[in-house]
């Protein structure tokens, strides 16, 4: 009797050890449905951005506009102005930092690319090639040179003169000698399609510069920000001087021998605010010219070199009708072009001498109409 009371207990026992972890998993499970109950009831968090940090509080700018004082959660650190962060509803306290540090993306807005432009792409300026290659590609190439030189390099330059000079060209060839990543920005444009946010993209375009590091900035028609004839009238010329002012503040911070160039290009150097080719900014003020004999002879072996051309072609003449107009390294690309069209209008795979010359005679008319043009507008 007492041997199966033994037995009844023991495996009471067992059964009641069985029971107690059963209850214990279905507490905890009930717990952990709880929590998510919890976790789905919440209200939504708010997606916000930084305007200044202060200490564990900071200045939180809304989408609406609106600018809010408020509390960071101990969790979020190493927060910084410009970053999207959560927020929640009732009291805008900061509770996560979005991945990423900002949420506007600035690479929209600008054209980034990875150049593949070499020097011997650029006819003529062979001035302009060697004073960049050591003003750029060098501190960029060799930084230590410097270094133990004791000089400092210019943090960027502003390359100047008429259009279609190969300004551009020339910033690219840079940029790929370098291995540098290009962006692209045009002073135009940042003035007119991005109003009220020119200062945010030019800090972020060299935020973004130091990401993609080693890094050209590109700004092309600098002027259309940076003129001196803008007076803070309207809100439209003070919001053109606030990015402005950004873009000193951003050059101001580069280190001469960092790894973020900035070039410029300008046709109206004249109306250049002084403030941008201070010392310490774009110091180095690059003019380039239309092509000298020996520049027209290159750049035109460069724009006809897998073109068909007849042998009885009389180069020196061509070149001589090309310098007395006074062309661009684009209009002597423009030269090529037609020179080619011409013989496929005759039904010929072979451009003749004649091509060439009806050729020089379109673009130099195309130039007057728009000359006229720009008189009457
Ligand atoms: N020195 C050059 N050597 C070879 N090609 C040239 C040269 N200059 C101009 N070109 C040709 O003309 C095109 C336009 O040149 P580019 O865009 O560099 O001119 P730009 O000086 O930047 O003009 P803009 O002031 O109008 O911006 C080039 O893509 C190239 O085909
Ligand atoms: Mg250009």
């Amino acid at each position: 009797m007492t041997e199966e009371i033994k037995k009844a207990i023991y495996s009471y026992n067992i059964e009641n050890s069985k029971l107690e972890d059963e209850t214990k998993l279905l507490k905890e499970t009930i717990l952990h449905l709880k929590k998510e109950i919890d976790r789905l009831r919440q209200a939504p968090l708010l997606v916000a951005e930084i305007k200044e940090v202060l200490g564990d509080t900071a200045i939180l700018h809304l989408k609406t506009g609106n600018e809010f004082y408020v509390n960071i959660s101990k969790d979020v650190i190493g927060l910084q102005p410009g970053d999207a962060v959560l927020v929640e509803q009732k009291n805008l306290n900061i509770v996560k930092k979005i991945n990423g540090s900002s949420s506007f993306g600035v690479e929209k807005f600008v054209i980034m690319e990875k150049p593949n432009i070499d020097w011997s792409d650029v006819g003529g300026l062979k001035d302009t090639i060697r004073e960049l290659q050591e003003v750029i590609e060098l501190p960029l190439t060799k930084p230590e040179l410097f270094e133990k030189v004791g000089i400092q390099p210019p943090k960027g330059i502003l390359l100047h003169g008429p259009p279609g000079t190969g300004k551009t060209l020339l910033a690219k060839a840079v940029a790929s000698a370098t291995k540098s990543t290009f962006i692209e920005i045009v002073g135009s444009e940042l003035v007119q399609k991005f109003i009220g946010e020119g200062a945010k993209i030019v800090k972020e375009i060299f935020q973004l510069a130091k990401q993609k590091a080693p890094a050209i900035v590109f700004i092309d028609e600098i002027d259309a920000l940076a003129s001196k004839r803008i007076e803070q009238g309207t809100s439209g010329e003070r919001e053109v001087q606030r990015t402005f002012m950004q873009l000193l503040a951003e050059l101001d911070g580069f280190k001469p021998l960092g790894n973020v160039k900035l070039i410029a290009t300008t046709n109206r150097k004249d109306i250049l605010d002084p403030a941008i080719i201070r010392p310490g900014r774009l110091d180095r003020l690059i003019h380039v010219k239309n092509p000298d004999f020996e520049g027209i002879k290159q750049i035109f072996k460069i724009h006809t070199k897998k073109m068909n051309l007849d042998k009885k072609i009389d180069f020196e003449k061509i070149y001589k009708l090309i310098q007395k107009e006074e062309f661009s390294g684009a209009e002597i690309h423009s030269i090529a072009t037609e020179s080619g069209y011409n013989a496929i209008r005759k039904k010929r795979s072979k451009i003749i001498e004649k091509d060439l010359v009806e050729a020089i005679k379109k673009v130099k008319e195309d130039e007057e109409k728009e000359k006229r043009h720009e008189m009457f507008f």
